[in-house]
C-alpha cells in the first residue's frame, strides 16, 4: 500500500472508549451513535432498550440476564468520512481490570456525566487512568431535558474533584431543570430543544455573531438572553480559551451540554468530536516511538477473550494496531514465543455479529483465533523486528477469595478453567504456600469478578465452584532476599501466598496489618506490584 493511502486511512480513524458511572447515558448514547453511523437501524429506542433490558454490545449470559456489560466489546462503524471504533467498557459499578486494560488500546476517551449527579465514583477511577495515559477527554454533559446542577458547579467540579479544566463548546440556556436549548460558542447560533416528542433539536436560522445580537432576543425574551449574555461574558473573561495542544495533551476537556436520550446535541457532539479527537497516535516501544505511519506492521494484544460464543469453543485474542497495514493470512513474529503466526481467520465486531476481514489499519481492533499463546500485552510485529511495546500496568487485586471444586472428581477441570481464566487476565491466581492444586486463592479488582468465574467455570467447564471469601484488602509483592513464610516475622498475621510467577506475596486485611509487618522485616520491600511492572495509582 503506498504511503498516502496508509496515511489517509489512519487520519480518518478515530478509537475511543465511553467512560461513566452506571445510568449516567453510556448506552443511550452509544445506542445514538451507532444509528447516526447507520450500524444499527433499529431506534434502539430507551423505551425497546427497557424490555430488552440490555444493550447492543453485551452478549454474555450474565450480562443479559442482569442487564448489565461485563467484559468490552468493539464497534466499528462509519460516519461522514470517518472510520469510528467504540471500544465499550462495563457499565457495572462493579469493574475488573478489563476496564482498564481497554483504555490502553483507545486514542480519546468520552466522559459522560450526568448532569444531576456530577462526577461520581467510576467516572473518577476512569478518568483518573485517562489521565496517566495523557489522552485527550471530552466530556457529555447528559440528560439537560431534566433538573441538574448548576453548568458553573459541574466546570468547578471537574477541576476541584478530576482536576482538569473545562472548554464548554456550548451553554444551556435558562433555568436548570427547564432548559431551552444551548448557546453554541464555535457557531454562535442558538439551538433550542425540538417540541416534545420530535426527538431532536431546533436550530435557529444560524444568527452568526456575537452572543449579543438583538436576533436573540426577540427569539429567547429579554431575560434569558441577558442571562444567557451574562455567562458567555464570565466564560470568555475568566474561563479557559480553546487550547487544540491542552485538549490533545488531555489537559483541557471539551465540555458539552445535551440529552442523549432525546437526541438533543448528539449529532453536534459526534461531529465536533470527529473533528478534534486525535487519530491514532505513535505509541512507545523498546525501540523507541512506533509512529502508524511505519509501513511495518504492529499490534498489541489488550484482552484475550475465551467461549465468547458457546456454539464455538474458540479463543479470541483483541489487537490493536499499532503501524503498518494488517492483511488477512499474513504472517507476524509474536515477540514472546520468538514463533510466527499466520493469521488466517481475523475477526471483526459489531457487537454480536463477526466478520472476517481481509485488511485493517492503526486504529482498528481485530479478533484473532488464539490457539492458547498470546497473552495481555503480547507484541506482534513484521517479521525481522523484535521491539516489545511498553508494558500494561498491573491491578493490584483488592477482594480474595480461596476457591474450590465441589466435586473433587472435576479438579482437572476446575485447574484448567482456572488457568485459562487467568491467562486472560479475568482474575489474578495466587498458590498458598505448601498448598497443592486442590484449592486456590484468587484476587480481584472488584467483586463482580466472583460471580464472573463461578458462571463461567459452571457453563464452560462443568464446574461447580466452593468460595470462601477471605478478610483481606491488600497484595504486597515481597522484595528481598530469600523470603520464606518462616523467615517472615508477624506472616500469620495475613497470608503468604506465590503469584503465578512463584514470586512470594502477603495478604492482609488493612494498611495498620500491613504497617505491623513492615516495621518488623526492615530488610523486605513491600511492593503494590510486581516490581518489575508499572502500577496504577
Ligand atoms: P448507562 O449505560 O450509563 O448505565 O446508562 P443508560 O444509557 O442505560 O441510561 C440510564 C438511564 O438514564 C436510563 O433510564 C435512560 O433512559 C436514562 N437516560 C439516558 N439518557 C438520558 C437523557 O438524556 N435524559 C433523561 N432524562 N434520561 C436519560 P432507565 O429508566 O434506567 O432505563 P430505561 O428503563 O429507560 O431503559
Amino acid at each position: 500500500m503506498s504511503a498516502v493511502d496508509l496515511s489517509s486511512e489512519i487520519h480518518r480513524r478515530r478509537t475511543f472508549a465511553i467512560i461513566s458511572h452506571p445510568d449516567a447515558g453510556k448506552t443511550t448514547l452509544t445506542e445514538k451513535l451507532l444509528l447516526y453511523g447507520g450500524a444499527i437501524h433499529l431506534a434502539g429506542s430507551v423505551k425497546a432498550r427497557k424490555a430488552q433490558r440490555h444493550a447492543v454490545s453485551d452478549w454474555m449470559e450474565i450480562e443479559k440476564q442482569r442487564g448489565i456489560s461485563v467484559t468490552s466489546s468493539v464497534m466499528q462503524f462509519d460516519y461522514d468520512g470517518y472510520r469510528i471504533n467504540i471500544l465499550d467498557t462495563p457499565g457495572h459499578q462493579d469493574f475488573s481490570e478489563d476496564t482498564y486494560r481497554t483504555l490502553m488500546a483507545v486514542d480519546s476517551a468520552v466522559m459522560i456525566i450526568d448532569v444531576a449527579k456530577g462526577v461520581e465514583a467510576q467516572t473518577k477511577k476512569l478518568f483518573k487512568v485517562c489521565k496517566q495515559r495523557g489522552i485527550p477527554i471530552f466530556t457529555f454533559v447528559n440528560k439537560l431535558d431534566r433538573f441538574g446542577k448548576n453548568p458553573f458547579e459541574l466546570m468547578e467540579e471537574l477541576e476541584k474533584v478530576l482536576e482538569i479544566r473545562a472548554y464548554p463548546m456550548n451553554w444551556p440556556i435558562g433555568i436548570d431543570g427547564d432548559y431551552k436549548g444551548v448557546y453554541n460558542r464555535q457557531k454562535a447560533q442558538i439551538e433550542l430543544f425540538a417540541e416534545e416528542g420530535s426527538h431532536g433539536q431546533k436550530v435557529l436560522p444560524s444568527v452568526v455573531g456575537q452572543v449579543d445580537d438583538p436576533a436573540f432576543t426577540e427569539m429567547l425574551g429579554s431575560d434569558l438572553h441577558k442571562a444567557l449574555c451574562e455567562d458567555i461574558e464570565l466564560l470568555d473573561m475568566a474561563g479557559d480559551s480553546f487550547d487544540f495542544e491542552k485538549v490533545r495533551q488531555g489537559e483541557l476537556t471539551p465540555m458539552f451540554f445535551g440529552s442523549a436520550m432525546t437526541n438533543f446535541g448528539v449529532r453536534n457532539f459526534l461531529e465536533e468530536f470527529l473533528r478534534l479527537a486525535p487519530p491514532p497516535a505513535p505509541r512507545l516501544s523498546s525501540a523507541g516511538l512506533v509512529q502508524p505511519e511505519d509501513q511495518q506492521f504492529s499490534a498489541f494484544v489488550f484482552k484475550i477473550q475465551a467461549n465468547m460464543n458457546p456454539a464455538h469453543r474458540d479463543r479470541l485474542a483483541f489487537i490493536r494496531i499499532c503501524s503498518g497495514q494488517f492483511t488477512r493470512g499474513m504472517s507476524v513474529y509474536h515477540e514472546k514465543t520468538g514463533k510466527v503466526l499466520k493469521l488466517a481467520q481475523p475477526q471483526q465486531f459489531l457487537a454480536q455479529d463477526r466478520t472476517i476481514i481481509d485488511e485493517a489499519y492503526p486504529g482498528d481492533i481485530v479478533g484473532l483465533f488464539d490457539p492458547g499463546i498470546f497473552g495481555i500485552g503480547d507484541t506482534l510485529c513484521e517479521q525481522g523486528q523484535t521491539f516489545t511495546f511498553e508494558d500494561f500496568p498491573v491491578f493490584p487485586p483488592e477482594r480474595f477469595a480461596r476457591v474450590q471444586a465441589k466435586d473433587t472428581m472435576k479438579r482437572k477441570q476446575f485447574v484448567k478453567g482456572i488457568t485459562q481464566l487467568t491467562q486472560e487476565g479475568a482474575v489474578q491466581l495466587f498458590r498458598q504456600a505448601d498448598a497443592g492444586t486442590e484449592s486456590y486463592i484468587i484476587g480481584t479488582v472488584g467483586s463482580l469478578q466472583f460471580d464472573v468465574l463461578e458462571y463461567r467455570l459452571k457453563n464452560e467447564y462443568g464446574v461447580d465452584l466452593l468460595m470462601n471469601h477471605l478478610p483481606f484488602e491488600l497484595a504486597r509483592w515481597l522484595d528481598g532476599q530469600d523470603v520464606k513464610p518462616s523467615s517472615l516475622r508477624g506472616a500469620d498475621r495475613g497470608m503468604f501466598v506465590y503469584d503465578v510467577k512463584e514470586r512470594p506475596v502477603l495478604l492482609v486485611s488493612n494498611e495498620w496489618a500491613l504497617r505491623w509487618v513492615a516495621d518488623n522485616n526492615p530488610d523486605i520491600r513491600f511492593l503494590a506490584t510486581p516490581a518489575d511492572r508499572p502500577p496504577i495509582e
